[in-house]
């Protein structure tokens, strides 16, 4: 029998991740084979530019493959087995908001953390929601694999007001930094271990890596952390720029105060706040980088490969990010049991904590979905940072469903980047005005 084939739709499709998770698709074919690979998003324009390119790729790399790309949800969702999304609702605009009006206070001014993580999570809830309806109203067997950020708010979303549907949140933070700890002691990439991990999106930590003969890998990461955190003597992977590097770097501190594991670089943002803030160029964020870097170059190659009407020559390459969601998506489709590190309701996977939790753990894939491996019971130290970040991600969605000015200041209080109640209030007033197109009404 042959192999089944999948209709995959990018939803996001105008994102910067787009090409590079083209190509992925098109040299994992052996493994996931394509009939189908649409693009959808709400930016005519922005997506047009993508998809003319992508249309070249796919047409010298795989003729079979039919593409598509429209605004238009009904024909984005029918016919579709897996919905890759990656929305960034508000776009770079936002972000730079998400990040700037924190900092004006003197607070992380971060992308998924703090105040702006918050900002960004009122926005994405009711366009993710709008998305797996739409998945569920053309496609109703269609998974959705979904990167879209803040991916804790937007799990906590999904979890509560989506409970049966098919969508897996996701990050690629953890295959990342796997990846870069696999190369740090001589291996290949992450399939050469297997770890242990548990945490909230954005914030956790590894407990147990060891090799497929069971060696312990953790001495070794960790005398390599303790020296020179996450950074490298490499080019590779995703986060080499150097505002990501003093992030990587951070990891070595993250790692004194928990000897026993190593960090997500994320709890940066929460257990070194001032510094970041003192060291951050509050004028110049990370979202004007991406705006002066990332995007110019992704659209500039587009441009190019369009006007010259081939990609042969094409810097697009696949990296970290990609590989991991073509992973899911046949860990889904062929039914692996792979191992991934998801998001997931906690249901008893950690002992200690909340059973209702969005987490992030190892799981277990295969065709009917996901199960968490059990994580057993964790530190006081970590548990205690988790119930404070979990009570202001829900009070988060609760400000969300209720309308409640009350409940948000309440979250941005509850949050650990935030110093006090007034200084909470102050962002939230001016994260309002900022927000006023993307949020409901609060009262
Ligand atoms: P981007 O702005 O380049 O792309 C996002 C696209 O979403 C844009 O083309 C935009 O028009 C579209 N969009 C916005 N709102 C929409 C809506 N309501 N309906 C349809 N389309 C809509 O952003 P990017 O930097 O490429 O990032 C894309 C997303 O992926 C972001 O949410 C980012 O945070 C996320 N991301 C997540 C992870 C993770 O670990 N979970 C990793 C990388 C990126
Ligand atoms: C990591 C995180 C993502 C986040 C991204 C930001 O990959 O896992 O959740 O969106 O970094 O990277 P950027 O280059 O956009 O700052
Ligand atoms: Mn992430």
């Amino acid at each position: 029998m042959s192999k089944k084939e999948s209709s995959i739709l990018i939803a996001g499709g105008g994102s910067t991740y787009t090409p590079a998770l083209v190509v992925m698709l098109l040299e994992s074919l052996e493994r996931l084979p394509l009939r189908k690979l649409k693009l959808y998003d709400n930016d005519e324009e922005r997506q047009k530019t993508v998809a003319e390119a992508c249309k070249i790729i796919i047409k010298e790399r795989a003729p079979g493959v039919e593409f598509s790309y429209t605004t238009d949800p009904e024909e984005a969702f029918t016919d579709v087995d897996i919905v890759m999304a990656q929305l960034r609702v508000g776009k770079y605009a936002l972000r730079e908001l998400d990040e700037k009006i924190p900092f004006k206070h003197g607070v992380v001014g971060q992308e998924t953390c703090g105040p702006g993580g918050i900002a960004y999570g009122l926005r994405s809830l009711g366009p993710i929601i709008e998305l797996v309806d739409y998945m569920e109203k053309y496609s109703p067997n269609a998974w959705m694999l979904n990167y879209s950020n803040p991916a804790a708010i937007v799990a906590e979303g999904t979890r509560r007001f989506r409970p049966t549907s098919r969508i897996i949140n996701i990050c690629d933070m953890p295959v990342c930094l796997e990846d870069i700890m696999a190369r740090v002691i001589g291996l290949k990439d992450r399939k050469d271990f297997e770890t242990s991990y548990f945490g909230l999106n954005h914030f956790g930590w590894w407990t147990k890596i060891v090799n497929h003969e069971g060696m312990d890998l953790m001495p070794k990461i960790s005398e390599h952390v303790k020296r020179q955190g996450y950074t490298e003597n490499t080019q590779k992977g995703q986060h080499k720029e150097e505002s990501w590097l003093e992030t990587m770097r951070a990891a070595k501190e993250l790692h004194e105060i928990e000897p026993e594991f190593l960090p997500n670089t994320y709890l940066k943002y929460y257990l070194m706040a001032d510094s970041t803030v003192e060291h951050a160029n509050k004028e110049y964020t990370r979202a004007n980088e991406i705006i002066d870097g990332r995007e110019k170059d992704v659209f500039s190659e587009c441009r190019r490969i369009t006007e010259n009407g081939t990609a042969q020559d094409t810097s697009f390459k696949s990296n970290e990010h990609a590989s991991f969601i073509t992973d899911l998506a046949c860990a889904l489709t062929f039914n692996t049991k792979e191992r991934m590190i998801l998001i997931t309701e906690n249901r008893g996977a950690i002992a200690n904590f909340a059973y209702d939790a969005m987490v992030e753990l190892p799981c277990i894939v295969g065709k009917d979905g996901y199960e968490p491996i059990s994580m057993g019971e964790i530190p006081t130290f970590e548990k205690g940072l988790m119930e404070q970040q979990i009570a202001s991600e829900k009070l988060a969605v609760d400000a969300w469903e209720q309308g409640s000015y009350l409940k948000l200041w309440q979250a941005l209080a509850m949050n650990k980047t935030v110093p006090s109640i007034a200084v909470a209030k102050e962002i939230l007033d001016d994260l309002i005005v900022a927000n006023k197109e993307f949020w409901p009404e609060l009262k």
